[in-house]
């Protein structure tokens, strides 16, 4: 199996830890560096990926054009809540059902003379369905995740591709319907694909085609409590850096201490429940003004990806 071809993003982690994504990385490092900037990989979709010291880290989390390869979103997304600090707030950017990139290759893959090869392709790409989406800009599965949604809009957005041929490059890399079909005929699916992208006015223009893509864009942030948590590892690891009084401890009591507050967070029924415990006051205060338009107000402590 190939793990850098997209129909294996998110199904195989070790995807993360090809060739690919070590070059990639070794690249950022050697060409954009900061003292405050450090580069991993993990798996967005697998939470043993991410190391304990992640967890109630982060104040911001930034992710363009990722969360439609991950399958399992509440995964994903009740693990980046456990990377966020109290207050903590993510920006997203990903496909939607509504987005030409989800339309298009779907309408064509249901005609009769491509379904015939694709019928049992397995889904590589996980659009966020808009049906989530609710008039008031509420999201269930991010409600569900412990997320408050701040602003949600499908943006409208254009851009230009050198010609049709390199447009054609760049979705064969990333479109997985290829592998299904026999090679002398992937460069007829490929022609039917731009047809069909110009009939529905994805692409117009000849010479220097234009893209006319929309994308959904959402900032959200934790929800105030009572909130679930996917463990106890993940409420201390929110509960220890809201606490000043760990700089006052000698470093080999900390931890006796933090077990010593767990236990008494329980008795006083602060937190509940053993497998998905429950925290049920308010932890951390938001102050800062949360802006409508997207940009943070913080100096954010940010993961990107
Ligand atoms: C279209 S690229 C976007 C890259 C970059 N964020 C940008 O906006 O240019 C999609 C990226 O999603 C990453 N990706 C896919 N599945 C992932 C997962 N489960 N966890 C983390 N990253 C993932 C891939 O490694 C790839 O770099």
């Amino acid at each position: 199996m190939d793990t850098r071809k997209p129909q294996q993003y998110s199904q195989n982690r070790s995807f993360q830890h090809s060739e690919g994504v070590e070059a990639l990385q070794n690249y950022a490092r050697t060409n954009n560096s900061s003292p405050n900037v450090r580069y991993h990989v993990a798996d967005a979709a697998d939470p043993s990926t991410i190391k304990p010291e992640w967890r109630g880290a982060f104040s911001k989390v930034v992710s363009t054009f990722v969360l439609h390869w991950v399958k399992d979103k509440p995964t994903a997304l009740n693990m980046l809540n456990s990377c966020l600090k109290p207050g903590g707030e993510i920006v997203f950017l990903c496909v939607s059902d509504k987005s030409k990139f989800h339309e298009v290759p779907l309408e064509l893959s249901s005609l009769p003379k491509w379904s015939v090869y694709l019928k049992d392709a397995v889904p590589a790409v996980f659009p966020w369905p808009s049906c989530d989406i609710t008039a008031e800009h509420r999201s269930s599965l991010l409600e569900a995740c412990g997320f408050e949604v701040i602003a949600c809009d499908i943006k409208k957005h254009q851009y230009s591709w050198k010609s049709k041929d390199q447009f054609k490059i760049s979705l064969r890399s990333v479109l997985p319907h290829l592998s299904y079909i026999p090679e002398d005929k992937q460069e007829e699916f490929m022609d039917d694909l731009i047809k069909l992208a110009e009939e529905r006015h994805w692409i117009t223009g000849d010479e220097v085609p234009t893209i006319h893509e929309s994308y959904l864009v959402i900032a959200c942030d934790i929800k105030k409590y009572p909130h679930c948590y996917i463990s106890r590892d993940q409420v201390r690891g929110v509960i220890r850096p809201t606490l000043p009084h760990l700089s006052y401890l000698p470093e080999d009591k900390q931890e006796e201490f933090v077990d010593e507050l767990i236990k008494m967070a329980e008795k006083r029924h602060w937190i509940t429940g053993e497998e998905a415990p429950t925290v049920h006051e308010v932890l951390g205060v938001h102050g800062y003004s949360r802006s409508k338009d997207m940009s943070f107000k913080t100096q954010p402590t940010a993961v990107s990806f």
